[in-house]
């Protein structure tokens, strides 16, 4: 059923950089994106991994791995397969904001305090939801530590997804850098269906799972 769709799965950190040596980003290991692009591909779809930096090798070599750095290049590159794309999973840990200026040379330690100005960077999956044809289908995530159900609700109206994967930090061995993950799928009829902790390729198998009944049953998405 997944056989020849084209997914977009954007995944990992991205880091805004100060100066030339450094940044700002984010703990986003980028396994739980990995290992939904590997699941994906193993079903027969045609995928385009669009990844910040992280320490992982993508095991598969039909999966189309597109690195980038920052947020605006990872908009940029998403942007090119938007129209393309049957399905678009928005994994990526996408740093929020970025410093306003990048300083072109390192800077030095001359005062007792600094300030550094944040401007906001671009918000992917909203820039998706913007152009989504009925036709498409959008899948967010959320890590939220408190109001998890009301927050996940919020992102999911506002970024037009079709489900979203919420997953909080309370919990030893869930979320960011843990090769584990306890998720609850949320759907935009409001139903929600939760998982036990689970290694992050079998929370994996659950997502698209789910994906593909409601591929199944498109009333239900
Ligand atoms: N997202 C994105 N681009 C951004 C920020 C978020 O594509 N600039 C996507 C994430 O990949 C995720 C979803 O939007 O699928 C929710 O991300 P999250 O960081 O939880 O939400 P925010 O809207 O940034 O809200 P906040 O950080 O205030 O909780």
């Amino acid at each position: 059923m997944l056989k020849g769709k084209r997914i977009l799965i954007t995944a990992g950190p991205t880091k805004e950089f100060i100066d030339p040596v450094r940044f700002i980003s984010n703990a986003s290991s980028g396994k739980m994106g990995y290992a939904i692009a590997e699941e994906l591909s193993s079903k027969g779809a045609e995928v385009i991994l669009v990844s910040g930096p992280t320490n992982i090798k993508c095991n598969s070599n039909t999966i189309k791995v597109v690195q980038v750095t920052t947020a605006l290049e990872m908009l940029q590159a998403c942007q090119h397969y938007f129209d393309s794309v049957d399905i678009v999973f928005f994994t990526a840990a996408v740093a929020d904001y970025r410093p306003l200026i990048m300083e072109s040379s390192k800077i030095k330690k001359n005062d007792e305090t600094m300030t550094i100005q944040l401007t906001k960077n671009p918000d992917i999956a909203y820039e998706f939801g913007k152009i989504k044809r009925d036709d498409q289908i959008s899948v967010g995530f959320a890590l939220e530590t408190d109001n998890i159900i009301e927050y996940g609700k919020g992102k999911m109206q506002k970024k037009k997804f079709d489900f979203i994967v919420l997953n909080t930090t309370n919990e030893n061995g869930e979320g960011f850098g843990f090769d584990t993950n306890k998720i609850s799928l949320l759907f935009n009829d409001d139903s929600i269906k939760h998982f036990p902790l689970k290694a992050k390729t079998e929370v994996a198998k659950d997502i698209v799972a789910e994906l593909e009944t409601r591929i199944q049953n498109p009333i239900a998405i």
